[in-house]
C-alpha cells in the first residue's frame, strides 16, 4: 500500500510520517518511510541543488523534482510494494502539481502528464493532506531555505492548490485538519489507514 503525505510547509507531515510509521510497524505491518525530495544518494545530491544551489529556472526546478521522482520510484518506492510493504512518502506528484502548477503557473496538464511519465504512472493508494491556513504554517518554520522563502500569496496558492486536487480525486485524497495536535491528526490519520487496510484486505 502506498500513502502519501501532502501540504503545506509547517503542517506536521514529518511527524505524522513517524507517527504513523511507528504505530503500524507497532501492529506488526513492514513499513518503509521515505520523502521527495531527497532520499538515496541521488536524491540528496538533487535535493542539496535544489534547496541551496541559488536562483535557478522554473523549467530547471521542475525538471530537478521530476528527476527526483523518477529514481526514487524506480529504485526505492516500486521495490518496496512489490515486497508486499507499507510506503509512506512526504510529498510526491501533487506537491509538483500544485507547487510548480497552481503556486507558479506552470501548466496544470502538462504537470499531470509528465508526473505519469516520471512515475511510469505510480499513483497512491492515499493521499493524507495536512490542512492549516497558510499563516499558521509559515509562523511554524523558521525560513530555511531557498524553496521556503516565498510571498504570502504563494502559500495562499499552495493550500487551494491542494483543497482543489482533493476534490479532483476524493477517493484518493484524505482531507486532515492540521490546526489540531499531533495526537489528534495522528489518531485522524490512523482510521482512514483503517479503512484502506480493511478496504485492501490486509487486516
Ligand atoms: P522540505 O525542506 O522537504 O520541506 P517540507 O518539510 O515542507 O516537505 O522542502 C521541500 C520543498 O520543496 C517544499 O517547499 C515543497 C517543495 N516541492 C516542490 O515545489 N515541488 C515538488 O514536486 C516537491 C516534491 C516539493
Amino acid at each position: 500500500m502506498f500513502i502519501t503525505l501532502e501540504g503545506p510547509d509547517g503542517s506536521g507531515k514529518s511527524t505524522l510520517a513517524k507517527g504513523l510509521c511507528a504505530a503500524l510497524q507497532a501492529r506488526g505491518f513492514s513499513v518503509v518511510l521515505t520523502r521527495e525530495p531527497g532520499e538515496g544518494e541521488f536524491g540528496a545530491s538533487i535535493r542539496s541543488i535544489l534547496l541551496h544551489g541559488g536562483d535557478m529556472s522554473q523549467k530547471a526546478e521542475l525538471f530537478l523534482f521530476l528527476a527526483d521522482r523518477a529514481e526514487h520510484v524506480e529504485s526505492f518506492v516500486k521495490p518496496a510494494l512489490e515486497a508486499g510493504k507499507i510506503v509512506i512518502c512526504d510529498r510526491y506528484a501533487d506537491s509538483t502539481v500544485v507547487y510548480q502548477g497552481y503556486a507558479r503557473g506552470l501548466h496544470l496538464d502538462l504537470l499531470r502528464e509528465l508526473n505519469t511519465f516520471a512515475t511510469t504512472g505510480l499513483v497512491p493508494d492515499l493521499t493524507l493532506l495536512l490542512d492549516l491556513p497558510p499563516e499558521v504554517g509559515i509562523s511554524r518554520v523558521p525560513e530555511k531555505n531557498r524553496l521556503d522563502s516565498a510571498s504570502a500569496d504563494f502559500h495562499i496558492a499552495v493550500r487551494n492548490g491542494f483543497l482543489a486536487e482533493a476534490k479532483l480525486e476524493p477517493g484518493r485524497f484524505a482531507v486532515l485538519d492540521a490546526m489540531r495536535s499531533a495526537e489528534d491528526v495522528l489518531a485522524g490519520a490512523l482510521e482512514v489507514v483503517d479503512a484502506r487496510l480493511r478496504m485492501a484486505g490486509r487486516v
